[in-house]
């Protein structure tokens, strides 16, 4: 869940250092740390806890100067956020430094051997361990490298590990093991760097390494020597081709806005190529194997986490309607140990933004060992989804930085919509005619989400003046009720506001017992099938005094006498518009945590990617 940077060259490091946390402070921000290799010889460490900038005022007293480095940004899993607790970490001599992201599933083990042979330990977290075993390893007279991939295959679990010495100047060595998320190796002109993320590596490069499970890798100077569970292997740079300006904020205030307000570039960007309008074909990438295994699919189980689960069961509905395969969805970290029946008849698809989410990693691997073919929906190439999957589909957002999803949420939907679509033409049970079909709607919706997103003044009046509830119902039915879940995810996380999605049929079973005046709903009720059951249950929750702001299709005025408040959408196709009735849920959230001087961009207790269970 940490970010983590490296910076090896001629230049001052600990601005680069900062630079890359700044990038990165998404992934993690409750405490902060840099080590810098002084050009005296000796490690400088400087750490803090809380947010970045809580660093640069220590920094502004004190700057380390040197050229090589390393720098981390927290999220606790293990010792709650301290300076103490703060990466990076010291062996017992100060000379050799950690940073770390994972969690040191046997650390209490580790912990008892290492101080009964004398180690002091100055934190309660589960990494300071990885320092004390690596300076055991190196009193054999090891190296830096090997004393990592020694230390590495003692840690359970899964870990991203940077480590340099005072003892090596000029090296840096980095390990991954399992997927605690990403270690990518970026090759400067005369310096390398490493970094956890993209964001932190496109300002410098673009021809980067990502590290295998079981990779370790010396960095020294601009050569880079990589080994695999200890074995000497080659990995080759490749060339990104990602734009670093998409991971500015520009000209506006949050991540999360300029998240919002890039949607109908980035849907369009996701259909670009791929929606052949004129021959009424779907055009993918790379999906040789995937067309090889689709004749044996007979059904699809798709899965995710979080605001990906909700595109994953938006992306159900278009398995079901456009290829007429049966579909199901289940959360990953559920479906990891649920022992589903499932085999090489279920083509499995995963949504995730990052490609490093825990659970959804383990849900593939689990998939991948029954021997199910699987696609994915993700957004950074290389990532370890990209290539657990036999195939994966690209929604090429560029960096998404806001920890709420917002635009990679859209793009997923679309790339779902394009996937279905190409799977009803590969399979053959769709003709021209009907594959047109749904292709035609696709060609207006980047226009359609951009006038969506015009009505932005009205939904912040009406935050406004709700913005002081403390709970809010969601309510939706059919194709529009994972609408309603990923509404309340992001009113939850960004403002801190309880509220919860529900299917509108099952408001009788309970949750209606929660209406009164101060219990707000905010009711999807765009013209489709289930259109005539959403005004029923807007009218049930009126009869109860509840406050309805209502989700209609523009041109839908009966909504005007039943709702308190009427947010249009532009008219779609039905399996389309649950993307134009996320906009304007997405833009609800954002103005209410403004309103309630929430931090959007960095919500408490979140992270941009969960890689711990
Ligand atoms: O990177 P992923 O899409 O796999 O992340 C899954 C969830 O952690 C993520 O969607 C999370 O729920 C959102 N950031 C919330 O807005």
């Amino acid at each position: 869940m940490c970010g983590i940077i490296g910076y090896v060259g001629e230049q001052d490091a600990a601005p680069i250092l900062i630079d890359g946390l700044r990038r990165l402070e998404y992934r993690g921000y409750d405490s902060v740390g840099i080590a810098v290799l002084e050009d005296s010889g000796g490690i400088a460490v400087r750490k803090s806890e809380g947010r970045l900038v809580s660093l640069t005022s220590i920094l502004e007293e004190s700057w380390p100067h040197g050229r090589q480095g390393i720098g981390h940004t927290r999220w606790a899993t293990h010792g709650r956020p301290s300076d103490a607790n703060a990466h990076p970490h010291t062996d017992c001599t100060g000379t050799l430094v950690v940073i770390h992201n994972g969690i040191v599933e046997n650390h209490r083990d580790l912990r008892a051997r290492l101080e009964a042979a004398g180690h002091a330990f100055n934190s309660d977290t589960d990494t300071e361990v990885i320092p004390h075993l690596l300076e055991e390893h190196l009193k054999d007279g090891t190296d830096l490298h090997d004393a990592l991939a020694q230390a590495i295959e003692e840690l359970a679990g899964a870990h991203a590990i940077l480590t340099m010495s005072a003892s090596e100047p000029g090296v840096i060595v980095a390990g991954r093991k399992g997927n605690a998320g990403g270690v990518t190796i970026g090759y400067g002109e005369d310096e390398m760097f490493i970094a956890s993320d993209l964001p932190a590596l496109l300002p410098h490069t673009q021809r980067l390494v990502f590290l295998e499970d079981g990779d370790t890798v010396l960095i020294r100077g601009r050569e880079a020597t990589y080994r695999n569970h200890g074995v000497a292997v080659e990995r080759e740079p490749q060339e990104v081709g990602l734009d670093p300006v998409s991971a500015a904020k520009g000209n506006f205030k949050h991540f999360m806005q300029k998240e919002i307000a890039e949607q109908a570039e980035v849907v369009l960007d996701t259909l670009r190529g791929r929606a052949l309008f004129g021959e009424s074909r779907v055009d993918l990438d790379d999906m040789a194997r995937f067309c090889e295994l689709l004749p044996q699919v007979r059904r699809v189980l798709l899965t995710g986490m979080g605001t990906s689960l909700h595109a994953a069961m938006i992306g159900r509905h278009y398995f079901e309607q456009i290829a007429g395969l049966p579909a199901e969805c289940d959360n990953a970290s559920e479906m990891r140990y649920r022992g589903a029946p499932i085999g090489p008849e279920t083509l499995v698809v995963s949504v995730s933004q990052s490609g490093e989410t825990v659970d959804t990693l383990a849900a593939m691997n689990e998939a991948k060992e029954r021997g199910c073919p699987q696609v994915t929906i993700c957004n950074v190439p290389g990532s370890q989804s990209s290539r657990v999957a036999d195939a994966v589909v690209y929604t090429r957002c560029g960096p998404e930085i806001g920890v709420a999803s917002t635009k990679t949420y859209l793009a997923s939907i679309t790339a779902l919509y394009l996937l279905a679509c190409y799977s009803a033409q590969e399979l053959g049970v769709v003709d021209r005619e009907r594959l047109g079909g749904f292709l035609e709607p696709l060609a207006r919706l980047p226009k359609l989400v951009g006038e969506t997103l015009t009505h932005d003044s009205i939904i912040e009046g009406i935050a406004n003046e709700y913005y002081q509830h403390e709970n809010f119902l969601f309510l939706a039915r059919g194709i529009q009720y994972p609408v309603a879940m990923e509404g309340a995810l992001k009113l939850k996380e960004v403002s801190y506001i309880h509220a919860e999605g529900y299917p509108a049929g099952e408001m009788k079973h309970g949750p209606i017992a929660l209406i009164d005046r101060d219990m707000p709903v905010i009711a999807i009720c765009l013209r489709d099938a289930l259109r005539d059951k959403m005004m029923s249950n807007i009218e049930q929750v009126k009869a109860r005094e509840g406050i309805v702001i209502a989700l209609a299709t523009e041109g839908d005025r009966e909504l005007e006498e039943k709702a308190d408040h009427v947010i249009y959408v532009p008219e779609t196709s039905p399996l389309l518009a649950p993307i134009l009735a996320s906009i304007p849920l997405q833009a609800f959230s954002y103005h209410v945590a403004l309103r309630r001087g929430c931090d959007v961009d960095q919500p408490r207790n979140l992270a941009k990617t969960v890689t711990v269970e």
